[in-house]
Parts: structure tokens; sequence; C-alpha cells
């Protein structure tokens, strides 16, 4: 069978994952596929930098948007990240030349997932962005795929591994937020920018995309209330925990239902007070949690790694495997077109 070809833009964390990941699991992932898939292309900022990866095999690209043009290109990889710039201007070309487009990239999606949902639909190719919510869990195939049949109801968890570990950490050790946030960075696990992980933008942006697909709806990020944990205190954790309570950040949203229209969308993230009786309780370190509650599934525990190299590879490949099967399911729940516009709520009173 002929390869799947890709080029993978961003050769850092997750791009280099992805490149070990497809050699070390190269046959079996080829027979999942039905057949290879091959990097031909790459492109990051510094090309001299040691990755601890053998670039040699693959044609290196200055121009990331270039990748999209390449004649042997069949997929592009987008794991550079930042909502616009680079990232958004690989997107839009990879799609605009009618080719799929596998990203990690949470804050383009968040900010620019409709435009390139409505171009994908325009030019019959996917778009793929499983990695971009909750790193190695399959939540978004879980909530557009396994629980399509069902109304969903609530959807809400730990979105950021950051803060997990940060939060869970501080509560095993006492250990004050600067230290335990460097550990992070130091893992691998923080965005270039980590201000987005611990005001929960990070978080924001995911909840934004989950909210999307759990209610059909079109995403609005910038309706997501937002407070991260950069306040939290080891002695709030303390205190907590003597009442029987851990801290976590969570994303949760919920649809407010308005008699004779369209119900509202509440979607909040912010440091919660979780029962230790609750499952998000014994979510620790880098792990992500969501719950989804269908009208006939129940509730639904989707649990697993939420970052780093690894997992996020996994979930990147796994999108790759769909596209070598020739999946051509819409990005949401239902086609772009369909999508409904659901007012934010105010939460100002609540
Ligand atoms: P890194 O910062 O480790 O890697 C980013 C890569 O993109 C680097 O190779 C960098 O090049 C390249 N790059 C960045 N800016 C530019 C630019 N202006 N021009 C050319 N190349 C550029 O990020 P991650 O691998 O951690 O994240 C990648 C994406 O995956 C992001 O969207 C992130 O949100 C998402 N993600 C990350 C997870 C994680 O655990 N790390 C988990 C889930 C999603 P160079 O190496 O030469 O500097
Ligand atoms: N910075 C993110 C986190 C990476 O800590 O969860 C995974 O999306």
């Amino acid at each position: 069978a002929q390869p799947l070809r890709i080029a993978i833009a961003g050769l850092g964390t997750v791009g280099a994952g992805v490149i070990r990941l497809l050699e070390a699991n190269a046959s079996l992932i080829a027979a999942r596929a039905g057949r290879p898939i091959t990097v031909v292309a790459v492109s990051a900022r510094d090309r001299g930098k040691d990755r601890g990866i053998d670039l040699a095999p693959y044609a290196w690209e200055d121009d990331m948007a270039a990748l999209a043009g390449r004649g042997e290109v069949d997929v592009v990889v987008e794991l550079v990240g930042g909502s616009d710039g680079k990232a958004l201007e690989l997107a839009r070309a990879a799609l605009e030349a009618g080719k799929p487009l596998v990203t990690a990239n949470k804050a383009m999606i968040a900010h620019h997932g409709i435009e390139l949902a409505e171009i994908a639909a325009s030019h019959d190719v996917p778009l793929k962005f499983e990695a971009a919510v909750a790193g190695g869990i399959p939540v978004v195939k879980g909530l557009r795929e396994g629980a399509a049949a069902n109304a969903i109801e609530r959807v809400y968890g730990i979105l950021n591994g950051t803060c997990n570990y940060i939060l869970s950490t501080m509560e095993d050790t006492g250990a004050d937020f600067a230290a335990t946030l460097g550990e992070a960075q130091a893992k691998g696990y923080a965005e270039a920018d980590p201000t987005f992980d611990i005001e929960g933008v990070d978080a924001a942006h995911k909840l934004a995309i989950l909210a999307a697909i759990a209610f059909g709806s079109r995403i609005d990020f910038a309706a997501v209330r937002c407070t991260g944990i950069s306040r939290v205190r080891a002695a709030d954790i303390a205190q907590a925990a003597t009442l029987g309570y851990v801290v976590r950040l969570v994303g949760i949203a919920d649809l407010d239902p308005v008699e004779g229209a369209e119900p509202r969308l509440l979607q909040r993230v912010r440091p919660c007070l979780v029962p230790l009786t609750h499952p998000l309780a014994a979510v620790d370190g880098p792990t992500n949690a969501v719950v989804a509650e269908g009208d006939y599934s129940g509730r639904l525990l989707f649990q697993g790694a939420g970052a780093g190299d690894k997992p996020t590879a996994s979930a990147v490949v796994a999108d790759l495997i769909d596209v070598a099967r020739g999946d051509t399911a819409p990005p949401f729940s239902v086609p772009v077109d369909q999508l409904r516009t659901l007012a934010p709520a105010d939460l100002g009173q609540r």
C-alpha cells in the first residue's frame, strides 16, 4: 500500500515525540493504518539544534508554510503552538491546499477552529486535533464518536497537567508554588508561556473545544470565565485537606435552560474544592480527567496523561492513523455549518 507521507512542523517536546513513536511502533502502526506512515519533511526554528533524533532522512524546510505546498506531502502535522503566527499560517495553507491537518494546538483551535473547520469542509479534508485536549486521553473521539447518541448535559474535568502537577505536589510535599512550577516546566508539561497554564487559559482553550463537541455549538473561547491557580497557597491546600477536600483546577461547561429559546452555555475554569470521595480528587500529577454526563450513557470518566511527549504523540499518531484509513468525520460532533450558537450566560449573578 502507498505510504501516508507526512510533514511535521515543530520538533519540540511533541514533534520529537511523534517522530520517535512513528519509528518505535512503525510496523504496528502500518498494520492498523493499512499502510505505513512516513515522515518526509520537517521544519522548526533552529535547524542546528540537537533534538536527540536523526533528522537526516527528512527534507528540511526553512519556510514552514511551504511544507503545505510540497508535492510529496499528503498530510501536514502542526506541532508549533500559538494561536496565530506560524502555526495558523501553516494550518490555513495546508487545508487550502486540500491537505489534511493534524494538530495538537488547543490555542489555535480555540481561537480559529471554526474558520479552519470551514476551510477543511470546503476542501473535503479532515481537520484532527485529538492531542489538543487532554494530551493522551482520547476524549475528543470519546465524545464525538463514543457518546454520539447522547444529549450531553455537562462536561467537566481537570484539563491542565501543569496545574494538576503543581497542586498535587504542593499537597504532597507542602512545597511552594514557584518551585513546583519549575519542576513542571523541566518535565515538558508547561506551555512555552507558562502563564497560560497557571492562569487557567490553557484549560479554558480545552474547555471551549470540549464544549463545542459536547453541545454541537460554535467554539466560544471568549465566553469562558477563567481564574487560575497562581494565588493558591500551600496553606490553602492544607486547610482544604483538614475539611476533607483537595484543590483542583476544574473546567466546567453546561447548559442553562432558557424558556422558548436555545439554552445558554456556561463555561468556567477555576480552582475548586473537590471532595475526597469524588473521582477527580484522586487525579494526581500531570494526569487529566474529563467527566461527561450523557442522557443515555450516564457518567463517563476519561482519565490519563494530559501532557508530556509520549502521551501527546500517542494522540497525534492516532489521528494520523484515522487519516490513513480515510476517516472523513467532521472535526466537531456535527458538520461545521450545523454548529449552533449558544449565547454565553452572564455569570455575574452566579
Ligand atoms: P515546544 O516549545 O517544545 O516545541 C515547539 C516547536 O515549534 C519547536 O521545535 C520550535 O522550534 C518550533 N517553533 C516555535 N516557534 C516557531 C517559529 N516561530 N518558527 C518556527 N518554528 C517554531 O512545544 P511542545 O512540543 O510542547 O508543544 C507543541 C504543541 O503541542 C503546542 O500547540 C502545545 O500546546 C501542544 N501540546 C503540548 C503538550 C505537551 O505536553 N508539551 C501536550 C498537548 C499539546 P525550535 O525547536 O527550533 O525552537
Ligand atoms: N501545558 C499543557 C498542560 C500541555 O500542562 O496540560 C498539555 O496540553
